[in-house]
Order: structure tokens, then C-alpha cells, then sequence
């Protein structure tokens, strides 16, 4: 197989660093026995795992969600505060087993300085109300004589936190959720809870529940479109056919633009989408683990497929940089998680190491690239239950995307070769940057689509690097697998953004 990619050394937009974030949420042991465990040999004196946080930290996780999710819609953050030992132990109604509440709005507060990533906190629309949700901002940011802005500081906390991203609700459209209502009920609360939010504290921004659904999100941004600043999607793909793993991306992609183009119908331009739930999910059903064990783990294990889909959503998200703002990993351990623990041990799954080439070796600003590959047609069928299946006409066997950080003067070309089985060749055009003699080269694949990372082999897929010389303009990528090619250049490039 043959491609062509021609790289133009001109500034086309920038990319948002916050795409690159992670979700947490109370649910089986993403947080108690993943990122907190207290009786853990490995965990700090805040109970914070160190192994984790240090491989988070290598993957300077921008932004961080908590505490849901389905969980955040039956959640009472006043649960979660004050001496650990006096919190109340509640039942987990929403995903099984015991909410101890020991990690509650101060820990996660304390793990995002920590890891150095911006808190964003979901508002129960379930149980929680709008005095809550005003409850908890003024604990968190305000600076006020008044008794939630003293609690915090009675608990320790003199500075505010300054949370800046607030999520009204989750996934309310769906009659799974806690407070499941209509598109017009989900407005008219969205409105009024902003509108009182921004009110106590105008530095925030606000992420609405968007449903990928046109209906809902016209409602929702017309209703309320002036007091967001975000609108969600979630998107959660794959199966065990490889093609219809790594196809979702692009159509992820489809669903992305046809949000935009309702913000745009809208004229809401203002508002940036919020892709704060997405990865690969199929194999682990959380009615049956509910009915089987009581408790949801969702411990769904990841292989270099679902990475490859990971790096094609990375490739999507850069196209579509000017209107996606944010973007979070569902979830960060165990719970569908890129990172998997024992009491003991940490396995680092395919899906991190893209995040690890992405956000350390590719840049924040877009330059113009054109890509020319074969594609193919699917139509897939086979996610959990039946749901989001799709069907696409041209989806490429080769994608690109050239990108430029601009404090170290390097153009990164991320190439992925999603054939399975055929290598590709690929023509690569620099003739219009500046590029230096020699590159250094990042490498993610494996021998078989399905190799992955577990605790009695957790190097099977790790990336390699090497340095590759730029005079050749022509590169052979083995199938399956992910490239970033780092190139020094000796010259400035044209554009501003
Ligand atoms: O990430 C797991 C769950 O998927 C989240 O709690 C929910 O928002 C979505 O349905
Ligand atoms: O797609 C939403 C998910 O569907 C919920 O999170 C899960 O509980 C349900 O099966």
C-alpha cells in the first residue's frame, strides 16, 4: 500500500492542550484501590498511590473530571468532606458496593495539583440541586465570610481552589441516569444553574449535557447556548473485529462536525465541545457484572487495537482543533482504564503509551498537511448491546497529522498505518519547512493486533524511538501502527495563529 503526505509549513489553528485529559470516577476501583489506596504499600501519606501518579504525571494529564459519570448524579459532595473518619458510609446505589467517601472534593483537589491538571467537577441534576451545586462552587472558589467558603477553610484550606470547569450534570437524556428528563426540563435547569453559578463566581465555564443527538443539542444550545461555554459528547466504540474498532474514530469524526455545525446553525460560536467521555467498550457489560456480582468493575482489558483507535481519535481531534476544546479518556484506571493496578503492581495499557506519544511528542500548533491514501468501507455492527453501530463509505488505511511546538522549534508528523496486515509506504513531502538533517522516531506496534500489556508481561507494546535521517522521502510503516516523527527545523514557519 502507497500514501502521500505533503506538509506545509504554514500555521493553521492551535490545538488545546486540554484534549489530552482523563476522567475519574467512583466506580468498581478506579479511585479506591487505583488512584487512592489507603493500605496500600505503595500509596502516600495522602493514600494517593505513587506509581500512578507518577505515570500520570509523565503524561501531564491536563484537565481532570470527578466524580462521574452515572455516579455523579446521585453524589452529595458534603458526604465527602470534613475528617475522613466522620464521613458517612453510603451505598453505592448507581454502580454497587460501599462509598466510603474518603476521597471526597479535598483529595481530588489535592490529587490535581499533584498531577498539575485542572479540576472539572460534575453538579448532580439527580438527587443534587441548585443549591447544592452553589453549595459546592462557593466551597470551592469563594473567598466570601459565608459558611461554605468558611468550611473550607476550617478543613484547611484558606486559598480558594478556583475551579474553573463545571459540568451541569450527566448523560441526563438516558433512562439510565439519575434525573433522566426531557430535552426542554435539561434546558430550562441548565439555564437557571449556570445563570446562578456565573453569578457567584463569573470565572468559570460551564459544560452542558450534549447527547449526540440533534434534537437535544438544538434544544439545549438554543434554550441555554448563551451561558455555556462547552456542549459534551460521549462516545464509547469497538468490538473484537479489528477494522470496526479502528474505523470508529472516523466516525467519531462524522459526529464531532455534525455537532459543530449545529453550534455554528446556532450561532453559538462561543461554545466549544466537550468530548469528556470516549474510549473503547464492549466486552465488559455492567448489567450482567451488576446482576453477577453487585459491583461494576468494567475492567475492560486494551490491546494495540484499541490504541490504534486511540490515535486515530488523536488524529481527528487535531483536524478539528477550532472546535473541540476539551477531551477526556473514559476512563483513567482499572474502570475502563489505560492504567491497571494491583495491590502491588501497575500495567500500562497500549491506549497510555498513545497518550504518552501524543502529548510529549506532538505540538500544540496545527500546520497544514494533506494526506492522500486508499480507504475502505465498513458497516459495524457488533458494540455491546447493540449500540452505536455505523456504517462509513471511505475510511482511510492511512492518516496524518503535522503539528509544530513552537518552544523547541520542532515539527512533529504523527502517521498511523491502520492495515492490518500490509505495510505502507509512504511518501513524505517536507520540501516546504525548514526541516534539520535528522529526525527522531517514536514507534507503538506489535507483531498482533490483539497483544496487549498485563502484569506478567507489561513491555509487550511499549513505544521504541530512533533517529531516522531526513534526506530520505520515503518511509515504510509495518501494518498496525503508529508513527510521530519528531523534525528539528532551522527556520522559522510561516503563519500566525
Ligand atoms: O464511563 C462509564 C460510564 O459511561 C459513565 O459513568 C457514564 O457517564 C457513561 O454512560
Ligand atoms: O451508554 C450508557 C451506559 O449504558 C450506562 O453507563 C450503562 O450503565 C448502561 O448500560
Amino acid at each position: 500500500m502507497n500514501a502521500h503526505v505533503k506538509v506545509w509549513g504554514v500555521k493553521t489553528g492551535t490545538i488545546s492542550p486540554l484534549i489530552y485529559g482523563h476522567f475519574i470516577e467512583h466506580l468498581g476501583r478506579c479511585i479506591y484501590g487505583g488512584v487512592f489506596d489507603e493500605d496500600s504499600p505503595l500509596a502516600d501519606s495522602s493514600g494517593f498511590r505513587k506509581d500512578v501518579l507518577e505515570a500520570v504525571r509523565r503524561i501531564k494529564c491536563p484537565v481532570l473530571r470527578w466524580p462521574g459519570g452515572n455516579f455523579a448524579s446521585a453524589y452529595h459532595w458534603e458526604d465527602g468532606i470534613g475528617p475522613r473518619e466522620r464521613r458517612p458510609k453510603l451505598i453505592n446505589y448507581v454502580w454497587g458496593g460501599i462509598e466510603t467517601n474518603r476521597f471526597g472534593t479535598d483529595e481530588f483537589i489535592e490529587y490535581c495539583r499533584r498531577i498539575g491538571a485542572e479540576p472539572y467537577l460534575a453538579v448532580s441534576l439527580g438527587t443534587g440541586t441548585l443549591d447544592e451545586a452553589l453549595h459546592w462552587l462557593e466551597y470551592c472558589n469563594l473567598n466570601t465570610p459565608t459558611k461554605y467558603a468558611e468550611m473550607r477553610k476550617t478543613f484547611g484550606h484558606p486559598e480558594p481552589y478556583r475551579v474553573k470547569y463545571w459540568g451541569v450534570g450527566n448523560e441526563v437524556y438516558g433512562p439510565w441516569q439519575v434525573g433522566h428528563c426531557s430535552a426542554r426540563e435539561y434546558a430550562e435547569k441548565l439555564r437557571q444553574f449556570a445563570m446562578f453559578m456565573k453569578a457567584l463566581d463569573p470565572s468559570i465555564q460551564i459544560i452542558a449535557v450534549g447527547a449526540d443527538d440533534p434534537e437535544w443539542d438544538l434544544t439545549v444550545l438554543k434554550h441555554a447556548g448563551k451561558v455555556i461555554d462547552f456542549i459534551s459528547i460521549h462516545q464509547y466504540h469497538g468490538s473484537e473485529d479489528y477494522y470496526e474498532t479502528v474505523a470508529a474514530a472516523y466516525y467519531v469524526e462524522e459526529r464531532l462536525k455534525l455537532l459543530a455545525s449545529l453550534i455554528k446553525s446556532t450561532r453559538m460560536d462561543h461554545v466549544k465541545i466537550a468530548f469528556d467521555e470516549w474510549n473503547v467498550w464492549y466486552q465488559v457489560d455492567p448489567e450482567e457484572e451488576a446482576r453477577e456480582k453487585g459491583i461494576v468493575y468494567l475492567e475492560e482489558p486494551y490491546t494495540l487495537k484499541d490504541a490504534l483507535f486511540a490515535a486515530g481519535i488523536f488524529l481527528v481531534l487535531h483536524r478539528l482543533s477550532d472546535v473541540v476544546g476539551m477531551a477526556n479518556l473514559a476512563q483513567m484506571v482499572n474502570a475502563l482504564g489505560m492504567i491497571k493496578t494491583q495491590k502491588d503492581a501497575m500495567v500500562l495499557t497500549p491506549i497510555y503509551h498513545v497518550f504518552d506519544l501524543f502529548v510529549n511528542h506532538t505540538g500544540t500548533v496545527r500546520l497544514g498537511c494533506e494526506v492522500l491514501a486508499d480507504s475502505y468501507a465498513i458497516r459495524a455492527k457488533s458494540f455491546l448491546k447493540g449500540r452505536s453501530s455505523f456504517a462509513l463509505e471511505r475510511v482511510p488505511y492511512f492518516d496524518a497529522s503535522a503539528t509544530y511546538d513552537p518552544s523547541r522549534n520542532v515539527l512533529s508528523l504523527a502517521m498511523v498505518n491502520f492495515h492490518r496486515d500490509e505495510p505502507c509506504e509512504v511518501a513524505v513531502d517536507f520540501s516546504d519547512v525548514p526541516a534539520g538533517k535528522e529526525g527522531q522516531l517514536f514507534e507503538l506496534t506489535a507483531p498482533d493486533v490483539l497483544a496487549g500489556n498485563d502484569f506478567a508481561s507489561p513491555n509487550r507494546v511499549v513505544p521504541v524511538s530512533r533517529a531516522v535521517a531526513l534526506s530520505e522521502s520515503s518511509y515504510s510503516l509495518p501494518p498496525h501502527t503508529l508513527w510521530v516523527l519528531e523534525v528539528p527545523l532551522e527556520g522559522a514557519l510561516g503563519g500566525t495563529v
